[in-house]
């Protein structure tokens, strides 16, 4: 864990070895994926748990995903009653799968664009490190079927998100991850706001400030055939206003600090 001062590299700190993973799928209509992008984690990585978070999807996601459930047993579905935002779905994922001992908890789109495929080299990544981050750019990572509007939005939302926080990562908002269950413990999750894609940048930030060793691997994301993107101006507006707001707490909070160490 943290060893006190925040510039360790990773190399010098002993890792224990991991324990069972779940595989925590967020939902709000996803009928037409859901039972494909479950099929294809259980087949990449039979060892893994998956725990879908349904939001009560009108379009009968849940449902689905309880017909799954029935039929395997490494299948779990937990209903929610209302759509409350991806941040909130995974927040009550994340409890879920701490309560139930699981030691990596993972984070996947339901539409595919997160390769279950690319999963064992995420897994392999965390033997060494306490987050890993599926990073779309840096060397290796790509995106496939995006339209230049969408991409430019992302890229622009990371290297904002990068210079305005002072944080040395790529892709900061992506939602392919894996987390030790004791980073997820040392995160304090309890007072986390964020209620859509910025719950991304959220986490990722607290890992780096508390100073957890966060690895990027280069995944392909695949843009979504089937059904539509959640993505909204609020989520966006959202993203930036809070991004704005901790960058700037960030610095006064420095120069605070460093106006009280001049005082004699
Ligand atoms: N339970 C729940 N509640 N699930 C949700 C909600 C919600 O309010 N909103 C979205 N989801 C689910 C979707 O059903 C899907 O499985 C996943 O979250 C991602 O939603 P998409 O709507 O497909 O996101 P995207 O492709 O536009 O955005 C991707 O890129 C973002 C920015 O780089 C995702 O990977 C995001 O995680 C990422 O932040
Ligand atoms: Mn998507």
């Amino acid at each position: 864990m943290n060893d006190g001062d925040g510039t360790h590299t990773g190399q010098e700190r002993r890792f224990g070895p991991l324990g069972t993973a779940l595989v925590i799928i967020p939902t709000y209509n996803e009928a037409e994926n859901i039972k494909a992008i479950v099929g294809r984690v259980r087949q990449a990585v039979p060892e893994a748990h998956v725990l879908v978070a349904d939001d009560n999807s009108p379009d009968g996601t849940g449902k689905l995903a309880d017909e799954l459930a029935v039929e395997d047993e490494h299948v779990q579905v937990l209903h929610r009653k209302g759509k409350e935002g991806l941040g909130a779905a995974y927040l009550a994922g994340f409890h879920w799968g701490l309560e139930h001992g699981y030691g990596v908890l993972v984070e996947m789109d339901a539409d595919g664009s997160h390769q279950p495929e690319e999963l064992p080299r995420l897994l392999t990544a965390l033997k060494s490190a306490d987050l890993v981050l599926g990073s779309r750019w840096v060397p290796g990572g790509r995106v496939v079927n995006w339209p230049r509007s969408r991409e430019f939005i992302s890229r622009g939302g990371s290297l904002y998100s990068r210079v305005a926080l002072d944080l040395p990562l790529r892709d900061i908002t992506g939602g392919y991850r894996a987390f030790r269950r004791e980073t997820l413990e040392g995160l304090g999750l309890d007072d986390v706001a964020s209620q859509g894609y910025c719950f991304q940048v959220d986490l990722a930030r607290r890992a780096v400030k508390a100073g957890y060793h966060v690895v990027e691997v280069p995944i392909t994301f695949v843009e979504r055939e089937l059904g539509d993107s959640k993505m909204s101006r609020d989520i966006l507006v959202e993203a930036l206003w809070r991004v704005t707001t901790w960058g700037v707490g960030e610095r006064v909070g420095r120069l605070t600090a460093r106006g009280k160490r001049a005082q004699p």
